[in-house]
């Protein structure tokens, strides 16, 4: 039996996509077991699952180091590799939008050569280039609200979730990007050369999905 990687985001995503994978019937006892151990293997089933960082699974499938991953909409959009996007799995459902001072709404395009503050400088610069808009990228790890609060950039973008974030730091949203969500992406070889374990279990999520009246394309 060819031996089947699953990369697995860590964090918010990892603890939904195992459940999911469980219910679909795929033995994820090892990863449930507490530990720091960055591969996890069943050997009987032939399965190893990697985690990795959420930024780093689409490297892992295109490399073909791992031939599953399971990771946000927002990582895909802004690592652009060459996968296959299997399915939606409904789960870590946000939006990744332009947001600044409430008072810019309506008016996104009146400030020339904005700053635009982001922790996905590719989805940030594909929205403004389309619109025709000259922009300056400014690349930021984390609490990204936090750039027009003091003046670093006049827009973020960013992930929308609650909406909590805005409203407790006075910002809105200017303008929606795209709809995120989890998905499954699968590495192009992998796909033709583990055709027989890998479809079974896109069917099997796909049939959970279903069930539970989940989106899945
Ligand atoms: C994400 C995102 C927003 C927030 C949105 O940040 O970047 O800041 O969540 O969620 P909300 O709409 O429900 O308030 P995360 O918690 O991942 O931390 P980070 O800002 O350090 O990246």
């Amino acid at each position: 039996m060819l031996e089947l990687t699953i990369a697995l985001a860590k964090g918010r995503l990892a603890d939904q996509a195992i459940d999911l994978l469980e219910a679909a019937g795929t033995d994820c006892r090892v990863v449930r077991a507490p530990s720091r151990k960055l591969i996890l293997t069943d050997e009987q089933a032939g399965l190893r699952f990697i985690m990795a960082k959420p930024a780093d699974v689409p490297t892992y499938v295109d490399y073909g180091a791992a031939d599953i991953g399971i990771v946000g909409k927002d990582t895909l959009l802004e690592e652009n590799r060459s996968l296959y996007e299997v399915l939606n799995l409904g789960f870590g459902a946000c939006r990744m939008c332009v947001c600044g001072p409430e008072n810019l709404a309506g008016r996104l395009d009146s400030i020339p050569n904005k700053r635009v503050a982001t922790k996905y400088p590719n989805i940030a610069r594909a929205y403004f280039e389309a619109r025709r808009e000259s922009v300056e990228i400014i690349r930021l790890n984390g609490s990204v609200e936090l750039a027009p609060l003091v003046g670093l950039a006049e827009v973020i973008v960013d992930i929308v979730e609650s909406g909590r974030t805005l409203r407790e730091n006075g910002l809105a949203v200017l303008d929606t990007i795209a709809s995120l969500s989890a998905r499954m992406v699968v590495n192009r070889v992998s796909m033709k050369m583990k055709a027989d374990r890998i479809n079974p279990l896109i069917q099997a999520v796909r049939r959970q999905l279903d069930q539970a009246g989940r989106t899945a394309p």
